[in-house]
């Protein structure tokens, strides 16, 4: 392998050395869990423990202390976790029940060996609330010769979520993912029932509104006219009732 000189040897263990550090530190020592808020978590690493160690510590962030086991018994302290966690010593495992959205961190487990030296590992808990359901607004229906002009809006707002459209339980074409649906209906691919589906890593809910064919909105759960046609009749009404 090193055949060719001194050089190009060496060349080569600089750039393996590097990068097997980079693999270890990220595959031993960080951990990224995402979970829905209200779960139980147990925070646990892949491996098990050094031997006899003499001490465990749960960091929150890096400064707040959660949990230390010392001389063969759990110290908890004061903080927001008091009595929503529990260690155990023996795998290093930190549950924590009913995990809320300010839990959302970076969690620290410092070991202590019997040699003195310390060891480190990291985990990041990512917290998501559910997404919420979608409602469906029609911004736009027409009737276009034979075409059905549509635009529906599906928005979440503040909420990192994803859109996926399905027309009668297909989803529809990639170019037409968005949070809102804009297209002219024909009839080669025409679906009488539009589901928005809102998801994000841990959960998914759908909103879904129906046409009348060709091309009115049926009566459907969850769905939202925008109002403009009452700003118009409102006015009218009022003004036939003062006449
Ligand atoms: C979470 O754990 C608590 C006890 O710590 C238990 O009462 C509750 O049912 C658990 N919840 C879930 C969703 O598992
Ligand atoms: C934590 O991980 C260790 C090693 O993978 C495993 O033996 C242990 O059962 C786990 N403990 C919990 C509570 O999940
Ligand atoms: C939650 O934690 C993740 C991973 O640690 C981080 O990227 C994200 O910014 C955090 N979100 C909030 C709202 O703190
Ligand atoms: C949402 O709609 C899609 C497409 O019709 C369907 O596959 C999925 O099961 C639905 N999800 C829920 C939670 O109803
Ligand atoms: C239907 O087909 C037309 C013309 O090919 C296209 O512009 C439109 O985006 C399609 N709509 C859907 C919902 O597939
Ligand atoms: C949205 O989908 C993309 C591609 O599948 C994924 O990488 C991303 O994490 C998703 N975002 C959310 C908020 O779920």
């Amino acid at each position: 392998m090193c055949s060719r000189g001194w050089d190009s040897c060496l060349a080569l263990e600089l750039l393996l050395l590097p990068l097997s550090l980079l693999v270890t530190s990220i595959q031993g020592h960080l951990v990224h869990m995402t979970v829905v808020s209200g779960s139980n978590v147990t925070l646990n690493i892949s491996e098990s423990l050094p031997e006899n160690y003499k001490q465990l510590t749960w960091f929150y962030t890096f400064d707040q202390k959660i949990v230390e086991w010392d001389s063969r018994k759990s110290k908890y302290f004061e903080s927001k976790f008091k009595g929503r966690v529990r260690l155990d010593p023996q795998s290093g495992a930190l549950y924590i029940s009913k995990v809320q959205k300010e839990d959302n961190s970076t969690y620290i487990m410092r070991v202590l060996k019997k040699t003195g030296n310390e060891q480190e590992w990291k985990i990041k808990l990512q917290v998501l609330d559910p997404v919420p359901k979608p409602v469906i607004k029609i911004e736009k229906i027409e009737d276009m010769d034979d075409n059905c002009y549509l635009k529906l809006s599906c928005v979440i707002p503040g909420e990192s979520v994803n859109y996926t459209w399905y027309g009668d339980k297909r989803p529809l074409p990639k170019e037409l993912q968005n949070s809102v649906l804009e297209t002219t209906l024909m009839p080669h691919n025409y679906s009488r029932c539009y589901t928005c589906q809102v998801s994000n890593s841990v959960s998914s809910k759908n909103g879904t509104v129906c046409l009348s064919p060709p091309c009115t909105l049926a009566r459907s759960f969850g769905v939202e006219w925008i109002a403009s046609w009452l700003v118009v009749t409102v006015p009218t009404i009022l003004g036939l009732l003062l006449t």
